[in-house]
């Protein structure tokens, strides 16, 4: 198993599920139904027929056993989720996807949670795992359209230079995906928080946007 996913049934977590077995890797979905699992890595299966798609179904817990791990639960789902998986998340490379957003006056709108973002939630309660941000701008239905590239440039935040390095890794596997160094788990609160702009470009626009720098060149280790 090379990633598991915690929360990895709903369309972030399935998206990115396919995108990543897509390219070859061993992809644990996990839930905290194993029926809910099963169900749903036979949903992405039948999905795409023609790919092979090396998928597990999987407690959250064993996904959690992968040597780097993905957490996408509802955001204020997350923390508490990474701490009853603490024993298995010890010392790993934990990569928080979660955008604090709120439903206020009909649209979203960014929130702050007490840590400054979900992620530095995450690192709080996980004190020896090594947490990074990232995944937030990529959305999940073109994430998941494996006829598609998944085309898009990916902020990574984090205070461990391994974590930005596997995560990065991560995301080179994927064609048309670029990894940059965003910064600190503190840059992490107005990248999470930014997602709730391009939520509301895609409603607006009925589009499936996501960010591309220009002006740089990624893909540079830390
Ligand atoms: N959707 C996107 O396009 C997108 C893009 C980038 C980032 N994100 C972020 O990725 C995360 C997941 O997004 P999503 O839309 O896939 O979320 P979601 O469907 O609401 O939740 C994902 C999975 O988390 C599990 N879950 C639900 N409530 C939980 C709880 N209280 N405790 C533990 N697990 C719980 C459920 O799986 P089981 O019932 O099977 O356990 C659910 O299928 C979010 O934090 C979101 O901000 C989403």
């Amino acid at each position: 198993m090379d990633v598991g996913i915690v929360g990895g049934t709903g369309p972030a977590g399935r998206a990115l599920a396919a995108r990543l077995a897509s390219v070859g890797l061993e992809v644990a979905v996990g839930s905290r139904s194993a029926t809910r699992a099963q169900e749903i890595v036979e949903e992405i299966l039948k999905k795409w027929p023609d790919r092979t798609l090396p998928l597990t179904p999987a407690a959250n817990a064993e996904a959690a056993g992968a040597p780097l791990v993905v957490l996408a639960t509802p955001w204020d789902a997350a923390a508490d989720t990474a701490a009853g998986l603490r024993a298995e998340l010890g010392g790993k490379v934990v990569v928080s996807m979660g955008n604090a957003l709120a439903k206020i006056d009909g649209e979203l709108r960014a929130v702050v949670p007490p840590s400054g973002s979900v992620a530095a939630g995450v690192q709080a309660v996980l004190p020896d795992a090594l947490v990074s941000a990232a995944f937030h701008h990529l959305p999940a239905r073109a994430l998941g359209d494996l006829t598609q590239p998944a085309s898009g440039d990916v902020l990574i935040c984090t205070d461990h230079p391994e974590a930005f390095e596997a995560t990065a890794a991560l995301i080179r596997r994927v064609p048309d995906l670029r990894a940059f160094d965003a910064g600190s788990l503190a840059a992490a609160g107005p990248v999470e928080a930014f997602t709730a702009v391009l939520l509301g470009l895609n409603g607006r626009y009925k589009g499936r946007a996501t960010i591309h720098l220009t002006g740089i060149d990624g893909d540079i280790p830390r």
